[in-house]
C-alpha cells in the first residue's frame, strides 16, 4: 500500500506523508472489505483509489489540514447538543455566495453552527430539479459564483465556528454532464456509466416492481434518448441519468469529487438519493446492501485524505430501513455519520392533526438503536414535500388503517379536511396507488398563514403554539436538528412560484420562499409574528446547546402517557436525566404525577419555561402545546 501512495507524493517530506501512511492502515479495512462486497476484482480498484487520496491529500491546503487535526479532538462535533443546523438555497437566502459570506452573522446569532446549503454545483439549464440535475462537479453555478468564492465561504463559516455542508448528487448527473454528453457522442466507455438498454425488455422487468417517484411530471423510470439509441435509467426527471455503481469507474470518479471538494473546506456531504444507487431485479431498486458498502468505501477513502469530513445520508425511506445508513450489523458506525429521521417529521404533523400522540410512539419504539458515534438529523420540514411514511403496521397497531391515516394527512394538510388549519398543497398526487404527498411551509402547514388570512389573534396564536411545540421535538429527541430557512421566522408558502415558468410544475417551490430580510429584521420585536417566532426558537437554541443530556450519542426513549395527548421523551444522560413532555393538543391537558416521578425527578424543573413543575392532587397539568424539558433540581 505505501508503494502506492509514496508514488504519487513525490518530494513529499517524510513527516508530512506519514499521517497519510497512518490514516490509510486504520480505514484500509473499510475500503477493502467494501469494495470485496461490490467488486469481484476488487484489488485494482482499491490501488486506483488509493491514488486517487493521496493525490487529493497531496493538494489538501493547510489551513483544511489544521482544521483536520482539531476536528479529530472534538469528533463528535456534529452530535454535540449547540450543533444546530441550517439549510438555504444561497441565492434564496443571499443572492449569491459572498452574499452568503456577509450574512455569517445573522446565522451565527441564531445559534448555526452547520449550514447546509442547497445544489450549487453547476447544473443543467432550467428545469433541473432545484439543482439535482449536476452538469459539472467541479464549478460553481455562475450567477452564484465561482469556485475560489465556495472557498472563500467555507472560510468565512469555519472562522464563525459554522461547518459547511453540500449535496453530493450521486445516484444521476444531468443529461448535459460531459459523461452523458460522452455517451451521447458514443463512446463506449462513458455509455458504460448509464444504464441503457436497447429495448422495453429490461426497462418493463424492472418497471414490475418499481415505485414511481415523481409521477405527475416524471412518470416512468426510464427515458428513451435518441443519441444513445436506447433507454436510460432516469428515477427521477428525464433529464436526471442514473449511473451505474456496478462500473468501478463511476467509484472512481466520485472518490475524486468528494477529494475535490473536501479540499474546498466543505464539512459535511449530503448523499443525495443515496437508497437508489444500486439497482437489483425483482425489488423496488432501494436500500440494497451493496448501497451500504459503496458508502462504506466512499467514507474511507474520504477520511484517508479529509478525517474532518461527515457524510449525511438522504434516504427518505421506510423507519425500518433508514438506520442502515448509519450503518447496521458490519457496517455499524462505517456509512453515514448522520442521517434524515424522516419518520420523527411525519409523526409530529401526524400528531398535530389528530392531537394524539400515540402512533408517534408506537412508531419511534420501533426505531433500532443506531451506532453511539451517529446522529439523526432532526427536522420540521425541509426543501421536498413531507411523503406521509406512515408504516401499516404502526397505524395496526392502534387499530387505524394505514392508508386512510395517510390519505387523511395529505388532505388535511392540503387544507381539504373539515376544520383543517394548514394551507399547504398536494403534491404528485398518484391516482394509481393513492399516494399523495404534501408541500407548504411550516408556518402555513401549522394554521399561521390561516390565522393570519382570517386576521382571528386567536388562532395565530394557537398556530405558534403549534410550532412552537414541534421545533421543541425536533430541538429536543437529540441528533442535530435542521432549521430550513425562514422557519425561524414562521414565513408563510410563497404563493408567486406559479409564475416562474422553470417551477410552475412543482409546487415544491412554495415553500422556497426568499428570504425576506426587512422581515428578519423585525426579529428582536417581541411584538410582531416574526418575532414571536425567532424568539421560541432562539430560547429553544439557547436552552439546548447548556443541555449535556442532548448529546447524540445516547438515544431518546419516547414514552405513551395515559394521556393520548402527551407523550414523553427520556434522555437518561450520565450529566443527567433530561424528561421532556409534550402536550400536542389545544387544550389543556392531565397527567398523573407519578408519570413523572416515575422517572427519577424528584424536583421536576423546567428549563425551557424556567418554572418549577408543581403536581395538585397528584396531577400535573399541562397547557395547549405545552413542551416542558423537565431536569431535577435536587
Ligand atoms: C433528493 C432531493 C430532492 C431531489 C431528489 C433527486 O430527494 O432532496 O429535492 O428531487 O433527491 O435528486
Amino acid at each position: 500500500m505505501q508503494t502506492v501512495v509514496r508514488a504519487e507524493l513525490p518530494g513529499m517530506p517524510e513527516h508530512e506523508i506519514e499521517p497519510l501512511l497512518d490514516r490509510v492502515e486504520h480505514w484500509l479495512g473499510d475500503l477493502e472489505r467494501g469494495l470485496a462486497l461490490v467488486y469481484r476484482d476488487p484489488g485494482p480498484v482499491r490501488d486506483r483509489v488509493l491514488r486517487l487520496v493521496a493525490r487529493h491529500y497531496g493538494d489538501r491546503p493547510a489551513r483544511l489540514r489544521r482544521r483536520d487535526s482539531r476536528r479529530l479532538l472534538e469528533p463528535d462535533w456534529f452530535q454535540r447538543p449547540d450543533a444546530i443546523g441550517y439549510a438555504t438555497y444561497a441565492d434564496r437566502f443571499a443572492g449569491d455566495l459572498a452574499g452568503v459570506a456577509s450574512r455569517v452573522d445573522y446565522l451565527a446569532e441564531l445559534g448555526v453552527t452547520y449550514l447546509h446549503l442547497m445544489p450549487l454545483l453547476q447544473p443543467r439549464p432550467a428545469p433541473n430539479d432545484g439543482g439535482y440535475a449536476v452538469a459539472d462537479y467541479r464549478s460553481v453555478r455562475h450567477d452564484l459564483g465561482t469556485v475560489a468564492d465556495l472557498a472563500a465561504l467555507a472560510d468565512a463559516l469555519h472562522d464563525a465556528g459554522i461547518a459547511l455542508a453540500l449535496d453530493l448528487v450521486l445516484n444521476h448527473v444531468a443529461r448535459e454532464h460531459a459523461w452523458a454528453q460522452a455517451a451521447r457522442d458514443g463512446d463506449p466507455r462513458y455509455r458504460a456509466y448509464f444504464h441503457v438498454f436497447g429495448d422495453r425488455t429490461t426497462p418493463d422487468a424492472y418497471e414490475q416492481t418499481l415505485p414511481e417517484v415523481f409521477p405527475t411530471f416524471a412518470p416512468g423510470s426510464f427515458t428513451w434518448d435518441d443519441d444513445l439509441a436506447g433507454w436510460v435509467w432516469t428515477t427521477f426527471n428525464t433529464w436526471q441519468w442514473d449511473l451505474d455503481w456496478r462500473n468501478p469507474d463511476v467509484l472512481c470518479e466520485f472518490v475524486d469529487i468528494v477529494g475535490y471538494l473536501a479540499n474546498l473546506g466543505v464539512d459535511c456531504l449530503r448523499l443525495d438519493a443515496v437508497a437508489f444507487l444500486w439497482k437489483r431485479l425483482g425489488t423496488d431498486c432501494q436500500n440494497q446492501p451493496e448501497v451500504h458498502a459503496l458508502t462504506q468505501v466512499l467514507r474511507a477513502a474520504a477520511h484517508m485524505i479529509a478525517p474532518s469530513l461527515v457524510f449525511k445520508a438522504e434516504a427518505i425511506v421506510a423507519p425500518s430501513q433508514v438506520v442502515a445508513y448509519l450503518g447496521q450489523g458490519e457496517h455499524a458506525g462505517r456509512v453515514s455519520d448522520l442521517a434524515y429521521d424522516n419518520s420523527l417529521m411525519v409523526q409530529i404533523w401526524s400528531a398535530l392533526a389528530t392531537r394524539d400522540a400515540r402512533l408517534l410512539v408506537q412508531q419511534r419504539s420501533r426505531m433500532p438503536r443506531k451506532p453511539v458515534t451517529t446522529s439523526w438529523a432532526t427536522y420540521l420540514r425541509c426543501h421536498d414535500d413531507i411523503g406521509w411514511a406512515v408504516e401499516d403496521v404502526d397505524a395496526g397497531a392502534l387499530g387505524w388503517s394505514g392508508a386512510a391515516h395517510r390519505a387523511f394527512l395529505a388532505d388535511f394538510y392540503a387544507g381539504l379536511t373539515p376544520g383543517s388549519w394548514a394551507r399547504g398543497a398536494h403534491f404528485q398526487s398518484n391516482p394509481a396507488t393513492g399516494d399523495k404527498r404534501t408541500s407548504g411551509t411550516a408556518a402555513s402547514l401549522a394554521g399561521l398563514e390561516d390565522g393570519l388570512r382570517r386576521e382571528d389573534p386567536e388562532a395565530v396564536d394557537t398556530a405558534l403554539g403549534r410550532l412552537f411545540l414541534a421545533h421543541a421535538v425536533v430541538m429536543g429527541l437529540g441528533g442535530l436538528p435542521l432549521l430550513y430557512m425562514g422557519d425561524e421566522l414562521g414565513l408563510l408558502n410563497d404563493h408567486a412560484f406559479a409564475t416562474d415558468p422553470a417551477h410552475s410544475d412543482d409546487n415544491r417551490w412554495m415553500h422556497r420562499p426568499r428570504m425576506p430580510w426587512d422581515v428578519a429584521a423585525e426579529r428582536h420585536d417581541p411584538a410582531g409574528v416574526p418575532g414571536r417566532v425567532y424568539a421560541g426558537i432562539r430560547r429553544l437554541t439557547r436552552v439546548r446547546s447548556g443541555l449535556e443530556s442532548l448529546h447524540a450519542a445516547v438515544d431518546a426513549e419516547v414514552l405513551a402517557t395515559p394521556n393520548p395527548a402527551v407523550f414523553a421523551a427520556l434522555r437518561v444522560h450520565p450529566a443527567g436525566t433530561l424528561l421532556q413532555m409534550y402536550n400536542v393538543s389545544e387544550h389543556w391537558q392531565p397527567v398523573s404525577w407519578h408519570e413523572v416521578a416515575r422517572h427519577g425527578l424528584q424536583r421536576p424543573y423546567d428549563v425551557l419555561n424556567e418554572a418549577a413543575v408543581e403536581p395538585e392532587h397528584g396531577t400535573v397539568v399541562l397547557p395547549p402545546y405545552a413542551a416542558w424539558w423537565l431536569v431535577d433540581h435536587t
